[in-house]
């Protein structure tokens, strides 16, 4: 990797804000997917929103076929050790929350409490891992508007595809400016990942799982199983949105992190 140092955005640090809010973006955006969270939480606490390796700003991991999970939960620790931070609430969205749970396994002592949204524990089958390094070779190809159209029907609930015609052009437009490396270098880390589905019992942190109701390529069916393995966790879902509750329905979303933020502060 070029440089372990994020790219990050924050709004609301300040003298007694200690323990940031850190929002993990998933594939294959940028810290920006979080904008409403900067915006609508950042008077009330401290919200930081990294670039991840690859994304917006950060430099990627090289070479991007041996690119693993550990590394990019180890940029967000190093990140957080350099501030002198020494626990955070971490909220990973898909792939951010497969960050996380490498986060969790790693860094348990730093970690405050847990958001998980609209992500899963397991591992990639055989066949999806082939699926993985099919648009790799694609995006190696075309660029980032192979990646855009892979995925933008299925990022959103059906009628927000249909209706919120700028959210979906503003979702592409983010995918579009992402770098070949590093979303060639995020599909072999989530291909390479392991199975976090045991790991989950050892998560001794408050956790709130949200989900989309209608996410086509995370099922909200994924949380009942995790919430059984992570102690004293809860699951919100968000109504009428896709794979991106957190710009499909940013007040819904908002309102679900504020109120289990301040019940675990
Ligand atoms: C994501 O949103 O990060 C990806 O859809 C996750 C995945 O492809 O497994």
């Amino acid at each position: 990797m070029a440089s372990s140092r994020l790219h990050i955005t924050e709004r609301g640090k300040k003298e007694g804000r200690k323990v940031p809010l850190v929002l993990l973006h998933g594939y294959p955006f940028e810290g920006s997917a979080w904008e409403h969270q900067l915006r609508g939480l950042g008077d009330e606490m401290w919200v930081v929103a990294p670039d991840m390796p690859g994304f917006g700003k950060s430099a990627a991991l090289t070479p991007p076929t041996t690119a693993h999970v550990d590394q990019y939960a180890k940029a967000v620790a190093d990140w957080a050790k350099d501030e002198g931070i020494t626990q955070l609430m971490l909220a990973g969205h898909s792939m951010g929350g497969y960050v996380a749970f490498a986060f969790a396994r790693k860094y348990p002592e730093m970690l405050h409490s847990l958001i998980l949204v609209a992500t899963r524990p397991g591992a990639d089958n055989e066949a999806g891992k082939e699926g993985r390094y099919r648009t790799a070779g694609a995006v190696e190809e075309r660029g980032a508007v192979a990646a855009a159209d892979a995925m933008l029907p299925k990022l959103f609930a059906p009628e927000a595809y249909e209706k919120k015609k700028e959210l979906v052009e503003r979702v592409r437009a983010m995918i579009l400016r992402q770098s070949e490396e590093g979303i060639v270098a995020a599909l072999y880390a989530m291909a390479s990942r392991p199975d976090s589905t045991h790991d989950m019992s050892e998560i001794e942190v408050p956790t709130l799982i949200i989900t989309g109701a209608q996410d086509a390529i995370i099922p909200a069916g994924e949380a009942p199983s995790m919430q059984a393995h992570i102690k004293g966790s809860h699951t919100v879902d968000i109504p009428n949105t896709g794979h991106l509750p957190m710009l499909e329905d940013p007040e819904g979303f908002n309102e679900a992190l504020r109120e289990f933020l301040n019940a675990n502060s």
